[in-house]
């Protein structure tokens, strides 16, 4: 792929649908250099001492409120899938087959992943999709394990990472093929321009982290640009399965879920989030900027 941004056919498919698949948006090459640092990250990242955090979005879940969540803002953590461990509590998988994702700041810790985060090509997409300072504000990798890779249910990333108005699009990197058999992802078409953000995640004044719905005239994606918003889950998920180095771009409005991975395939993926740097950002939202400010794609060269 070249690195004019967007044609305008994808940007119409965008603009329809809320998501867009790139195939092909980075080489095999890359994709292998990606593969293989995250197996040494997950082999060689130490148990000693690890506070076992497991990760789930779900609203009664506190420990996403921990202090190893909430300080990841700057730091390579590990946290486990629920599956990976006995109902006594103790983990039945190995380490590197235990983890559910891996965040979130690998686009400043980790030079491979930063050198494919901070790229013309993803400054351009930037640009065409309308952002005028692009900052790059988490980034993980989501491994999807054989057998217990938990689902993710129908969901909006601006609920986790809310600007006024939301401005939050995922970037979403396939390390390995995605199939309905492994989990791949699904959309609601279109929702992004009916379905409001209702809620978000801010971290609360006891501390730990809870879901605050949007107060009276907070944007919510639909309402200030004239859409009209609608309950449900539209029209149904259509699946999007994609090849290893394909781009999926998600916005932040719009309904997307994957299915838990029963097969004995990993779904390894890379994703990063930007939002609009010229929005205020709200000091209550659970991800704070590290120090220094969050990553701003403009100050990558446009080759
Ligand atoms: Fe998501």
């Amino acid at each position: 792929m070249t690195i004019t941004g967007l044609t305008s056919e994808q940007l119409s498919f965008w603009e329809e649908n809320g998501y867009l698949i790139i195939p092909d948006a980075i080489s095999q090459e890359v994709v292998k250099e990606l593969v293989d640092e995250t197996a040494k990250l997950l082999n060689e990242f130490p148990l000693e001492g690890h506070p076992m955090t497991k990760f789930t979005t779900g609203d009664g879940d506190k420990h996403i409120g921990d202090d190893y969540f909430l300080n990841s803002n700057d730091k390579v953590r590990f946290f486990f899938e629920k599956g990976a461990f006995s109902s006594a509590g103790e983990l039945i998988k190995p380490k590197a087959k235990a983890i559910n994702k891996i965040g979130h700041a690998l686009h400043t810790n980790s030079p491979l992943f930063a050198k494919m985060t901070m790229t013309p090509l993803n400054r351009s997409i930037a640009k065409s999709l309308g952002f005028r300072d692009p900052n790059v504000m988490q980034s993980m990798i989501i491994c999807k394990q054989p057998e217990i890779g938990g689902a993710v249910l129908s969901h909006q990333d601006s609920t986790f990472l809310y600007t006024d108005p939301p401005s939050a699009i995922g970037f979403w990197y396939a390390l390995e093929d995605t199939t309905p058999e492994n989990g791949c992802l699904s959309f609601v078409p279109g929702s992004h321009k009916w379905a409001p953000i209702k809620k978000r995640l801010v971290r609360l004044p006891e501390g730990g982290t809870g879901f605050e719905d949007l107060k009276e005239g907070q944007a919510n994606g639909v309402r200030e640009k004239g859409g009209v918003e609608r309950e449900g889950e539209g029209d149904g998920f259509v699946l999007g399965p994609v090849k290893k180095g394909s781009l999926v771009l998600i916005h932040g409005n719009v309904l997307h879920q994957s299915e838990k991975n029963l097969s004995p395939n990993s779904r390894w993926i890379y994703t990063f989030h930007v939002i609009e740097g010229e929005y205020p950002y709200d000091e209550r939202n659970w991800l704070q900027p590290p120090e220094g400010g969050f990553s701003r794609l403009n100050d990558v060269e446009l080759a």
